[in-house]
């Protein structure tokens, strides 16, 4: 293996498994967030990625992808269940986000999460080069900060926490609290998605490890630790291109036509995740459907659920819950060729995911916690004519950035009945000039500035913001 100056290091690596075998590969456009922002950013930047290719047993050998080399990390059975579906996403996922699905603490999972860190860990050590700088990602590999630093003192170690970084009544209940504090504090950056996040963790630092810690710098070990909030965006540019595409246009126009020419196209797109407030939105909806403030004849909802985490129980249950209930609304308030809700549970590529948001009047983002969520800026991105409306969940990192969209308390699901209706009467000029401003925010902080700030940071000497281009 060649070595390489920028390392990133992700659960996943970017990559479709299918293309994988005969060497056709193609970007994985992952439906997450991570996997959708950093393609942007590498596509075009000589780097490696060490990532795991989906599937277990032996990871393929895998061909470059333009300037990226890409270093599998393979996975057993066993890995997957402690390490991914097990301590990952059963135990850290919920807690980190408000604990709105019951975390669960099963003992031996840690072994497996720690081993599998450790691998990720040697990986990159392997082929970062004398000096390099490796990114490590979110919170499937907490530990690798430290451990990195163990094996290679030499390194320029980064760490980005993608998913809210919870307060400390929380992150409190974690049996190996200490480990996984200590494990991110081997970088010499830890980035959060907020200042929230960052207040958090030098709180902890304090009150765990005993540490001097402010919002900006923790010391530990002799060490100076920096932390800081950096959002995370999307790539405008690319999202831009996408809907002025005569194909895109006309499948959007298509999408409207299939859906019956209704006078309102009310769309949610989100990975099938109990964070994601799919349920109070449902809700909201069936009752607004119920108390005939919206009628089947002239609004539809689209509903994109793509399929995620699936053999997680919590996962499945939630996809059942849905599924009744979609039916349940379906069959209620429904009419021969006109469904109340268009469920969709697939996942969709980025061309048809440009003509939905220009098929949307009405975009509904309504998690009950989410680090950051890129459909919200993309759904803003894509409106090219200023026109169309934003109901975002105040619980979203992008709200904090979004400040001219319909806020809302999706647990409150009156609040959310009385937004949505606000939503789909406002009229143009108020919608234009929410739109507007939000466009110019999105306009001067995209990806780019995005990895440009957080790599500057890291490396203050600027070499490394140079490599995204
Ligand atoms: N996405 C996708 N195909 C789909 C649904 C979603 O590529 O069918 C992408 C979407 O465009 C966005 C990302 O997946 O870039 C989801 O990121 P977000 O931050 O909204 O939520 P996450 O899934 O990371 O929790
Ligand atoms: C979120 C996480 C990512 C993850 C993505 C999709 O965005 O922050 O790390 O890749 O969800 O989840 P999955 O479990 O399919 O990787």
């Amino acid at each position: 293996m060649r070595q390489s100056s920028l390392v990133v290091v992700a659960n996943r690596l970017p990559l479709d498994d299918n293309a994988a075998p005969d060497g056709a590969c193609e970007w994985r456009r992952n439906p997450g967030g991570l996997a959708s922002a950093l393609h942007a950013i590498l596509a075009p930047t000589p780097a490696t990625w060490v990532g795991w290719a989906g599937g277990v047993g032996r990871a393929p050998a895998l061909p470059d992808v333009g300037s990226l080399r890409l270093r599998p990390v393979s996975l057993t059975e066993d890995d997957l269940r402690g390490y991914y579906e097990g301590f990952a996403n059963s135990t850290l996922w919920p807690l980190y986000h408000d604990a709105v699905q019951q975390p669960v603490f099963q003992r031996d999972w840690w072994e497996t999460y720690r081993t599998v860190n450790q691998r990720f860990a040697d990986a990159a050590a392997e082929v970062a080069e004398e000096g390099a700088a490796v990114w490590v990602q979110d919170y499937h590999l907490q530990l690798v900060p430290r451990m990195l630093r163990d094996l290679r003192p030499d390194l320029l170690i980064g760490f980005f926490m993608h998913v809210p970084f919870p307060p400390p009544e929380l992150f409190m209940q974690l049996p190996r609290r200490v480990e996984l504090l200590r494990g991110m504090l081997g970088a010499d950056l830890v980035g959060f998605q907020r200042e929230q996040a960052a207040h958090n963790f030098a709180q902890l630092a304090r009150k765990l490890l005993g540490a001097e810690a402010t919002d900006q710098t923790v010391a530990i070990d002799g060490r100076t630790v920096r932390t800081g909030a950096f959002p995370i965006s999307i790539d405008v540019a690319e999202m831009r291109a996408l809907v002025t595409r005569p194909d895109v246009v006309s499948q959007a126009k298509q999408l409207r036509h299939d859906l019956g020419q209704p006078k309102r196209v009310l769309l949610s797109v989100d990975r099938l995740d109990y964070t994601k407030g799919i349920e109070h939105r449902l809700t909201a909806y069936s009752e607004l459907l119920r108390d005939g403030y919206v009628k089947v004849r002239d609004t539809v909802m689209v509903q994109v659920a793509v399929p995620s985490r699936e053999r997680v129980e919590s996962y499945q249950e939630l996809r059942d819950r849905i599924e009744g209930e979609v039916g349940r609304i379906n069959g209620e308030y429904g009419r021969v060729g006109e469904p109340a809700i268009h469920y969709l549970n697939q996942p969709f590529g980025r061309a048809q995911l440009a003509a939905l948001y220009q098929t949307a009047d009405v975009m509904v983002v309504t998690p009950l916690r989410d680090g950051m969520n890129l459909v919200a800026k993309e759904f803003v991105a894509a409106r090219e004519d200023g026109s169309g409306a934003l109901v975002l969940s105040e619980f979203a990192g992008s709200a904090a950035e979004l400040e001219q969209a319909f806020l809302v308390n999706p647990h409150d699901v009156d609040g959310l009945k009385e937004t949505l209706l606000r939503a789909m009467q406002a009229d143009r000029a108020d919608l234009a000039a929410r739109m507007a401003a939000m466009r110019r925010h999105l306009a001067g902080h995209d990806i780019l500035v995005w990895a440009r700030a957080y790599l500057s940071a890291l490396d203050d000497t600027g070499h490394l913001a140079t490599l995204t281009g």
